[in-house]
């Protein structure tokens, strides 16, 4: 944090955060707090919350939330300092000049350090395209049929052909070989020293959902090989949980999202209107990839290539949107390769038709089983109906699998009732088993993979906050130490010093936190409630039942985690701990 802990915080109370989150949407007051509509994911029923007494908001849709800095740095795109400069302004607060030190510069956060560089470099690489030398790269871009608007919004841009040009331009600048290592911008080689990574390349700048630049790919123009050279993951890059054109894909207020495979695909779809399209860069897709999309949508349509390669990625990506309730359809671009190819030869038009008809992926599952089988040959045709009625049994609902074998029976022109048949005689040969038995029992993300312990020691932080006198009732049983994700166990450590004085303020912990992300999860342990909670009893139950977990997992979680320092004493607090779990079991804890 570059400004004093108090100033931040004065402004903050000066920015009410009601106030200020009025003046950019609209909301309407329920009960204590007032709700809206979310403006970070695309909803019809309100579930964006603000509430004056936390001075903060959270949405239930999708779990965007924070202070009132939080949500200027995500709706404006601004970094924490340029959040708190803009707010003090609302309120003529007038802010130091800050000076720094050398040292003080290259102690200052890696990461903005990183996403600064990286905006530099990319207007570099623009201004460059822009230029007499960017020429070739400018004209390889147009005859792509890409406008000098797509350039722009895309920040499209070109590496020069001489390999060390951009690392003089930040040398000049004052910038560390130290610093701009991290940057994957680089490469270092002992003898030659260190030059440029991308050259003679057009360049696309990859940014996350918050519009800041996070790497680079860059396009040989012509052949050549790599085609694309990607930067490496760095401090500020994860391949597997950023999309390209996600930035502009999440406002496009479309109720789904088309996945495509490249650069060039995304910008194609995008120049032709299609706003709501992203890619996953070559990389394979990732849950990382499918939780960011369900965070903005639940249904998505592939558009991967149409070769062998892209229908193999299509089939492993299919399962992994599944999991996490994402509805999946898939866009057929024959005779084409890809979006880019398509639009170009048949135009929007023609591909909205193709979104029309995407299929969904069972069908699309079972159109590529079906290559494995000769169609022509009865007995192989035979095998492969009956391939197709295990995987329709796989479905629990009646209703779905008498969809589906309507929809095989008229997809491959065979009589419905003998289908259906088939389907019925095969499940009784699998042992008679039901199919509602048989099928995978659906995930539950949070609580399978952890037991639900992340979500109860959030439930313990949320009543802490909302529960007055509830600290002085199990202060005696709970220390932050029974937080065991590292950012939980810090909140707890500030809220715990909060609540001893008196002084909640859930809102003021979050400027502990720089990071947008960081706010967002901060925000989330603010707003976890048990879920079926209706009366006083069943919030007792529910706060009773949260507590001795919490309190038994940090005890597993200890003696799991045992130093070899003072075995005896460890030991010896692990029996207290036993003990002090059977004393909370049959405590009683009313709020009142
Ligand atoms: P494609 O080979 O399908 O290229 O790779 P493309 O997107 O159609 O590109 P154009 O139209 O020929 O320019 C799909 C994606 O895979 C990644 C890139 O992100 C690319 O957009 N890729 C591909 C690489 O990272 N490196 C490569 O060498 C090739
Ligand atoms: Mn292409």
């Amino acid at each position: 944090m570059f400004y004093p802990e108090d100033l931040v915080e004065e402004i903050r109370v000066k920015n009410d955060v009601v106030d200020v989150l009025s003046s950019y949407i609209k909301l309407k007051r329920k009960g204590s707090s007032y709700f809206g509509l979310c403006p970070f994911h695309n909803e019809k029923s309100p579930s964006f919350s603000v509430s004056p007494g936390k001075q903060m908001y959270y949405c239930f849709g999708c779990g965007a939330g924070g202070n009132v800095f939080t949500f200027i740095m995500e709706y404006e795109n601004y970094t924490f300092q340029e959040a708190i400069k803009y707010l003090a302004d609302r309120v003529g607060v007038e802010l130091p000049e800050v000076e720094f030190s050398k040292e003080a510069k290259e102690q200052a956060d890696l990461k903005s350090k990183i996403l600064e560089i990286n905006k530099l470099a990319a207007q570099y690489f623009y201004m460059q395209l822009k230029n007499d030398s960017g020429k070739i790269a400018y004209d390889y871009l147009k005859n792509r049929d890409l406008t000098d608007e797509t350039m722009k919004r895309f920040g499209l841009g070109y590496s020069s052909k001489y390999s060390n040009n951009l690392y003089q331009y930040f040398k000049n600048k004052g910038y560390s070989d130290e610093i701009l290592k991290q940057t994957g911008l680089f490469n270092i080689d002992e003898k030659k020293g260190v030059y440029d990574k991308f050259w003679n390349r057009v360049i696309f700048p990859i940014m996350d959902v918050n519009n800041r630049v996070i790497g680079f790919g860059g396009r040989v123009m012509g052949d050549g090989s790599p085609k694309y050279l990607n930067s490496p993951e760095t401090k500020v890059f994860d391949k597997s949980r950023n999309l390209y054109g996600l930035n502009f894909a999440r406002t496009s207020r479309k109720n789904h999202l088309l996945l495509c495979e490249g650069y060039m695909d995304v910008i194609a779809l995008h120049q032709a209107g299609f706003t709501n399209a992203v890619a996953s860069l070559g990389t394979a897709f990732t849950q990382g990839h499918a939780n960011l999309i369900k965070r903005y949508t639940d249904q998505v349509y592939i558009t991967y290539d149409s070769d062998g390669a892209g229908r193999n990625a299509a089939v492993r990506a299919i399962p992994i949107l599944k999991d996490v309730g994402i509805t999946v359809k898939i866009i057929n671009m024959q005779p084409y390769k890809d979006p880019d190819e398509f639009i170009k030869n048949l135009g929007k038009e023609a591909f909205e038709e193709r979104i029309e008809h995407a299929i969904n992926s069972f069908m699309f599952e079972l159109e590529i089983m079906e290559q494995e089988y000769d169609m022509k040959d009865p007995e192989s045709k035979t095998k492969f109906f009956g391939e197709v009625a295990k995987k329709i049994l796989e479905f629990p609902e009646d209703l779905t699998r008498d969809n589906y074998i309507q929809a095989v029976a008229e997809t491959y022109h065979v009589g419905y009732d003998n289908f259906r048949q088939l389907v019925n005689r095969v499940g009784i040969r699998l042992g008679g088993i039901s199919p509602r038995e048989k099928a995978k029992p659906v995930k539950n993300s949070i609580q399978s993979k952890d037991g639900g312990m992340k979500e109860s020691q959030r439930i313990l932080i949320t009543y802490l906050i909302e529960e007055e006198g509830l600290y002085d009732k199990i202060k005696d049983y709970i220390t932050p130490d029974d937080f065991t994700e590292d950012l939980y166990y810090t909140v707890a450590c500030i809220l715990f010093e909060q609540l001893k004085k008196g002084e909640v303020n859930p809102a003021k912990i979050i400027n502990h936190f720089t990071d947008e992300e960081e706010h967002k999860q901060v925000a989330g342990l603010f707003n976890t409630k048990p879920k079926a909670v209706e009366t006083k009893g069943d919030k007792e139950k529910a706060l009773h039942e949260t507590i001795v977990r919490v309190k038994e997992n940090s005890l597993i979680y200890k003696s799991s985690n045992l130093s070899s320092g003072d075995i005896v004493a460890e030991m010896q607090r692990l029996t207290e701990g036993k003990k002090m779990i059977e004393r909370l079991r049959t405590l009683h804890i009313s709020l009142d």
